[in-house]
């Protein structure tokens, strides 16, 4: 199969497994028009993987989430909905258009009750949660620029307890994660990131790629050792 073909199957398969598992949903059919209307990037998790992290969240029986990277709260909602009704989202946001659309979508999802979204570089507001003594997360969803992803997964495990699940997003990135050359920071922020967890012993993970929609890409998924 050529690339073209190729890519085409990839989608059509998503919209065959959606259309069959993935209830139609006014409310995030609605997001992804609002998002795109307001001129945010396409770089909301596919629905499948939407789902996919609810469903890692239920399997996890996640109260408290974590997420760098809101974007227009798609993958947030999502989430959200995993959660008990005492749970809690935090989500990490610097642009503020995007911060702006995903706070209007959480209250379009009815969401806004368990979700924090503080707005501002991801790194300053991790600074500022330790200072708060903010308490662990059960799962931390890495989704935001890239080249920071080494720092996200300090973070990540600053925040974390036993049996804190770790998952980052856009890993494989078309395959480009094997160019160690690569001139491309997201690449090498990502390469850095996968050897930070090889030599991390308090961390066991994998990674999983993924094709469809979203094109060929993938997810880190680990968990915080007992
Ligand atoms: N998780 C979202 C997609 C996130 S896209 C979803 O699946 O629906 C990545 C987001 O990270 C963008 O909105 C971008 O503005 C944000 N971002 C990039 N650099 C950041 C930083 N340093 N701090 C906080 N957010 C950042
Ligand atoms: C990019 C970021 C994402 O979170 C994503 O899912 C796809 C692309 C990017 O920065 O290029
Ligand atoms: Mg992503």
């Amino acid at each position: 199969m050529n690339q073209t073909n190729q890519t085409n199957t990839w989608d059509q398969v998503d919209q065959y497994i959606s259309d069959r598992l993935i209830p139609h949903d006014a409310i995030l059919e609605q997001v992804l028009a609002v998002n795109q209307k307001a001129g945010l990037p396409p770089y909301d998790v596919s629905p499948n993987q939407g789902k996919l992290l609810n469903i890692f969240a239920q399997m996890q029986g996640a109260q408290r989430v974590l997420e760098i990277g809101t974007l227009g709260g798609y993958s947030t909602i999502w989430l959200g909905r995993a959660l008990p009704k005492d749970g809690k989202i935090v989500t990490l946001e610097a642009n503020p258009l995007h911060a702006e659309t995903a706070r209007s979508n959480i209250v379009l999802a009815q969401l806004d009750g368990m979700v924090e979204l503080r707005e501002g570089d991801a790194l300053k507001q991790l600074a500022q949660m330790e200072e708060e003594r903010v308490a662990p997360f059960d799962l931390i969803f890495i989704d935001a620029d890239k080249p920071n992803n080494p720092l996200y997964l300090a973070w990540a495990l600053r925040f974390s307890h036993p049996g804190t699940v770790i998952i980052g997003d856009n890993v494989i990135r078309e395959g480009e994660v094997i160019q160690a050359l690569s001139t491309d920071p997201r690449i090498q922020g990502v390469r850095k990131f996968y050897d930070l967890l090889a030599e991390e012993s308090r961390i066991t993970a994998t990674a999983i790629q993924t094709v469809g929609s979203k094109g060929y890409d993938g997810f880190v998924i680990g968990i915080v050792n007992g």
